[in-house]
């Protein structure tokens, strides 16, 4: 911890600044920006869930997890690959959720469908990982399906004579587009992708995601549950005391919070970067402020002097849409300074988590790890922008991290790496911890945890639909 960080446990109270809520303090700091935000991100929804807690029996009690399977998992919409995973008609994602799998495939140029990833024989997996096939042809006794999903061998046919083709099409969940994901949802009667993302595509640009293309992805299964696992991403309250080397240059306690309540499957979070953390018990100079962005965010390059009277959150922002310009030999000088330097995170229920603009290259999805309420499969995107004028890169594989830590990745970086090791270390002893713990309910703060409250109450709404 640098020395001007003081041990904000012995000093409560001083996470707020005085007289100001979290939101205030952001839409004030955002609104003497130079470039100044979009009306999406100059808003605020402060929406008080009130201060009940969340029983700690949901996220290890096998029973809720099954709740969760029936009720959740199989009605909601999901993020099953990117498009570009399947590029080639033939091509083959398998995507598993608990003991469910489905077979994303395309079928056509423009057409992707999800067939149920089990024979109708005698049940194999017709595929047990990602893969390019001309047909579905199940590795024990040969039954075979076309890409359109429709039966077309059975080794002697003869035998089979309750077997009608018609009713032995392969079983197929919805599929729908946004952004260059593909989503699945297993319920017939599902409402369309569009309803269901409510303000999403007006507050992020699909086009913007579909331009990108995955420079990395990294899958590594994590010691505690999926919603233990998401809701460490969902508030900033953790960085004090996870995150302490970023508080020169983040400003996390007073990131705001949204929640859209006609939009219950988002929610949102701003953390401005380029000003300093109210928990830093003295204020800094601009230069310190811009060397700490610098030194830790920028991954140890040397501070620029700044002019007199310059400051550090405008400086930044300009320069980072300087570089990604060069970068891209595109303009993006009328990105916000809001959009320019800060995380602005969004989540889309029950498990992406996406963010705007240029900071932030990363998306996040969570998913149960088979039925092991315990564990959780974490898919963590790297997706960038593809230069102007040059070709789309090739998507890379996923790649499976077992026990390697998130800094000894390629490509992520020194800041990014450091972050997800710091973020992920603390869940195998939280999910331990929970079964310790006397009390059955988890503590939640008012307002920086309220996006946790909320997700729960999802959960809970979608479970009380039977
Ligand atoms: S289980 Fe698939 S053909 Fe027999
Ligand atoms: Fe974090």
């Amino acid at each position: 911890m640098a020395d001007w960080l003081v041990d904000t446990r012995t000093r409560p109270g001083t996470a707020i600044m005085p007289g100001e809520a979290p939101h205030e303090v952001y839409q004030r700091l955002i609104s003497n920006d130079e470039n100044k935000a979009p009306e999406t991100i100059a808003t605020t929804l402060p929406e008080d869930l009130g201060l009940g807690g969340i029983d700690k029996r949901r996220y290890y009690d096998p029973a809720f997890h099954r709740l969760e399977v029936e009720r959740l998992w199989t009605r909601t919409w999901q993020m099953a690959c990117r498009e570009e995973e399947i590029p080639e008609v033939g091509d083959v994602v398998v995507y598993d959720l608990a003991e469910h799998s489905f077979l994303i495939t395309r079928v056509s140029p423009d057409e992707i469908r999800a067939y149920r990833n089990a024979c109708l024989h005698r049940g194999t997996r017709l595929c047990d990982s990602d893969t390019s096939v001309r047909q579905f042809r199940c590795p024990f006794h040969g039954f075979t399906w076309s890409l359109e999903g429709q039966l077309s061998e059975v080794p002697c046919r003869w035998d089979f004579p309750q077997v009608e083709e018609a009713r032995f099409r392969l079983p197929e969940a919805k599929v729908d587009r946004w952004g260059g994901f593909v989503f699945i949802n297993m319920d017939p009667d599902a409402s369309p992708l569009a309803d269901y993302m409510g303000i999403l595509p007006d507050h992020v640009s699909g086009e913007h995601f579909a331009g990108k293309y995955i420079a990395r992805y990294f899958r590594k299964v994590l010691p505690a549950n999926w919603k233990a696992c998401i809701e460490a991403f969902l508030e900033a309250y953790h960085s004090v005391e996870t995150h302490a080397w970023s508080l020169g240059f983040t400003n996390d306690a007073n990131a705001q919070y949204d929640i859209f309540p006609d939009s219950p499957h988002v929610t949102r979070f701003m953390h401005a970067f380029g000003v300093q953390s109210p928990h830093v018990d003295r204020t800094l100079t601009e230069q310190q402020v811009l060397e700490e962005l610098f030194k830790i965010f920028w991954n140890g390059e040397a501070a620029p002097e700044l002019a007199p009277g310059e400051k550090a959150r405008p400086f930044a922002a300009a320069l980072a849409r300087q570089r990604r310009s060069a970068e891209m030999g595109r303009d993006y000088s009328h990105y916000s300074d809001a959009e320019s330097i800060d995380s602005i995170e969004y989540t889309l229920f029950p498990n992406l988590v996406l963010f705007k603009g240029l900071m932030v290259p990363t998306v996040y999805r969570f998913r149960p790890n088979g039925n092991d309420p315990d564990s959780c499969i974490f898919d963590l995107y790297l997706l960038l922008e593809v230069p102007e004028g040059e070709p789309r890169p090739e998507p890379a594989m996923v790649f499976e991290m077992g026990e390697m830590s998130y800094a000894e990745l390629p490509g992520l970086g020194h800041f990014f790496g450091t972050t997800y090791d710091q973020d992920t270390s603390n869940l195998g002893m939280q999910q331990k911890g929970m079964k310790t713990l006397l009390q059955e309910d988890l503590v939640l703060g008012r307002y920086q945890e309220s996006r946790l409250r909320h997700f729960e109450k999802m959960i809970d709404q979608y479970i009380a639909r039977g």
